[in-house]
């Protein structure tokens, strides 16, 4: 079973992986993350600390992707892992809608084409939001800001994720960043339990 977490830049997602490691701990999860799973990811950061081409930048993201299922996921659902990923495919759909909005015409469905046939749909998705203001407020703390981290940003990639959510409502399950961390992290750890037992 494949778990996905979403959400913009300061949303705690960091947090709630941390957090459920913990409360799932006798289920063994197999957590992941995207992007960095494999070496691919060292030349995405690469590619993000130095502003680069956003299509290169996009397919970078993507190649992570592949790398990411052929050799992290598909071995761990095949072997019947829970597959818990602190991102995935949505972060390209509302992250890279933004960045290539200048460079490409119709940036999501070039992306879900570049996805197409291949990328294993997830079974849940949690997606956590919350006011941008608050995001970035708790980004302040952070040593240098990604491209991504800017106010204009952050609010077109949240309104992007929250149309992902609502064309696939079976999928997402929008959860409510500012409630306190033990609240969001029990809850989502139940539902996951739930999903798994079922
Ligand atoms: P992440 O590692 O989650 O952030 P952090 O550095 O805070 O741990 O992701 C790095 C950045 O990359 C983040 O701003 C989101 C962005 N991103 C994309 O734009 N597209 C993608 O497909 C992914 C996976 C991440």
């Amino acid at each position: 079973m494949l778990i996905t977490i979403e959400g913009i830049d300061g949303c705690g997602k960091s947090t709630l992986m941390s957090g459920l490691q913990t409360a799932l701990a006798d289920l063994a999860p197999l957590f992941t993350r995207e992007p960095g799973s494999t070496w691919i990811g060292d030349q995405v950061r690469r590619g993000i600390a130095e502003e680069i081409d956003p299509i290169a930048e996009a397919l970078l993201f993507v190649a992570d992707h592949a790398a990411h299922i052929a050799e992290v996921i598909r071995p761990a659902l095949a072997g019947h892992r829970l597959v818990i990923s602190d991102r995935y495919s949505d972060s390209r759909y509302a992250y890279q809608q933004v960045t290539l909005a200048p460079l490409v015409p119709e940036p999501l469905s070039w992306l879900r084409s570049v996805h197409g046939g291949w990328t294993i749909r997830p079974d849940r998705t949690y997606l956590l939001t919350m006011p941008i203001a608050d995001a970035l407020a708790r980004l302040d703390g952070k040593d240098g800001r990604e491209h991504f981290e800017r106010a204009e940003v952050l609010e077109t990639v949240q309104k992007n994720y929250l149309a992902l959510a609502e064309e696939d409502p079976q999928r997402f399950v929008i959860v409510d960043a500012l409630q306190e961390r033990e609240k969001i992290c029990s809850f989502i750890a139940g539902d996951i339990r739930n999903l798994w037992q079922w």
